[in-house]
């Protein structure tokens, strides 16, 4: 695949502007609680790299400047803290949302899990999530009909975590799994983003559907941990690591209660992010049909060479690059909030203590300053070969950066691509309608619709 020269974005970015430039907050915490991607995305595309604006007296500062990105999540990443109160108060404090010493702990138990000598343990499942995704569409894709992808998407990344990290298969229990994940979701994404945190602690219908949805959500991950502790086996997984931690002096911090923080936490952090890359991913491909094909035939000259493992996806490198385009397009962890413990100063404005900076992925994966055509969909960006790949290193940076970089980055890459050529590979696809498709920012960026698409065979 050639890249383009233009493609290629020097590190001293050329024409960006960091100038502070005031912004009024009129109006702003309703459009946020509306629209929070719309504002965050048009406030950083209008107003610069960083821009400020106050609100009820708190500074909010937008961030789409790969320097000043690099500056909040990775050199003075120690002078700032995670905003994840909305899902910690819901899923409790685990790996994603814990700070200090209690992170750091977390983090060195559970990294290993995803050390690259593990990530061939992760291929069953995968390969029999992707089986599970083509035996779902089959009658759809028979009679060549429209339907929904969410949630065979949503069962199958929801099996691969289950499965790699917990020892566990679904079975007939996935579906009611994913639907109590998405009410719990959907809610902590308007927590994140209302008007005033009383909202959430009303006994209203959602609050409640949310409360019982943990509450079975609980049941579920209690489940786990009791199988487990019936038939210990020789697991090498997640849940291992986390019950053995429990019942070790050497591990104070983990608890039983610990034990099922991680476990929500994986299954949330683990699932989301994946499908919605998958639906984003199958979205684009479906519009860009000659791309799709392309895919379809680097896969089959790469399956009649003998290929036939997720491990092996670097034999169809248009599979991985159409992932990273679409994490461009359509970031699932569309931005990253933090809140100043300390005074700082980024790109010529001050940060004073408690403003909050939220670095919105989603922006700078699309300013033109950074971007040939950022706006089309081009795989061809990400060859492995192209010279575009010199860009700045957090011009792009789907999976965050940091000490608080993903986790399960490497996972996710084994899967996603593996699944969408298998998908590709069995069924066309093709949009259900011409209509562009409009965007649903919550905790992660999804679709506002749940999205269809015609499945037909080749
Ligand atoms: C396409 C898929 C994924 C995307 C786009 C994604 C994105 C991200 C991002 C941006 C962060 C950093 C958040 C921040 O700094 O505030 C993060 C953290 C995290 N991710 Fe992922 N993720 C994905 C898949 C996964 C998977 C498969 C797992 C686990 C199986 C996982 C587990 C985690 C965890 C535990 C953290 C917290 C790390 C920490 O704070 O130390 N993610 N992810």
């Amino acid at each position: 695949m050639a890249i383009a020269q233009t493609d290629v974005v020097s590190a001293t970015l050329p024409g960006r502007s960091v100038a502070p430039r005031p912004l009024s907050s009129l109006g702003a915490l309703f459009r946020i609680w509306r629209d929070p991607i719309g504002f965050f995305s048009e406030t950083a595309l209008r107003y610069g790299a960083v821009a400020r604006f106050s609100i009820a007296g708190r500074d909010v500062i937008v961030v789409a400047d790969p320097d000043v990105a690099r500056q909040v999540l990775h050199q003075n990443a120690a002078r700032y803290r995670k905003n994840f109160g909305a899902l910690r108060d819901l899923i409790g404090q685990g790996v994603l949302t814990a700070e200090g010493a209690l992170w750091r702990r977390l983090r060195e138990l559970e990294q290993p899990v995803f050390r690259p000598s593990r990530m061939p343990d992760s291929a069953p499942s995968i390969v029999a999530a992707a089986d599970a995704t083509i035996a779902d569409w089959a009658e759809a894709a028979r009679s060549n009909r429209r339907i929904g992808i969410e949630p065979a998407i949503g069962r199958a990344t929801l099996a691969v975590i289950v499965e790699f990290l917990l020892g566990s298969r679904l079975g007939g229990r996935a579906e009611a799994v994913r639907r109590d994940m998405e009410v719990v979701l959907a809610h902590a994404g308007r927590r994140a983003f209302a008007l005033t945190a009383l909202s959430g602690r009303l006994p209203t219908p959602e609050n409640l559907a949310c409360r019982r949805a943990l509450a079975r959500l609980d049941v579920f991950c209690a489940g786990l941990v009791a199988e487990r502790r019936a038939n210990p086996g020789n697991h090498d997984d997640l849940l291992s690591q986390l019950i053995d931690a429990c019942d070790s002096p050497a591990w104070p911090e983990i608890d039983a209660r610990q034990v099922r923080n991680e476990i929500m936490t994986y299954l949330f952090a683990g699932q989301e992010t994946t499908a919605t890359l998958l639906v984003w991913a199958l979205h684009l491909l479906a519009r860009n049909p000659a791309c799709q094909a392309r895919l379809k035939g680097e896969y089959e000259r790469a399956l009649a060479a003998g290929l036939v493992s997720p491990l092996a996806m670097d034999r169809v490198p248009m599979a991985e690059a159409v992932m990273q385009e679409a994490m461009r397009l359509y970031a699932p962890a569309w931005a990253i909030s933090r809140t100043a413990l300390a005074e700082d100063a980024i790109g010529g404005v001050a940060v004073r203590k408690g403003s909050i900076v939220v670095v919105c992925v989603q922006a700078m994966h699309r300013r033109p300053e950074l971007w040939d055509e950022p706006e089309s969909f081009r795989p061809e960006r990400f060859d492995r070969q192209a010279a575009g790949r010199a860009r700045h290193p957090f011009q792009y940076i789907p999976f965050g950066a940091g000490p608080r970089t993903c986790v399960g980055s490497r996972l996710a890459m084994l899967e996603a691509p593996y699944m969408v050529a298998r998908l590709v590979q069995a069924y066309r696809f093709a949009p259900a309608d011409a209509k562009p498709v409009a965007l649903r920012s919550t905790i992660t960026l999804r679709p506002r619709d749940p999205l269809r698409l015609e499945i037909g065979s080749w």
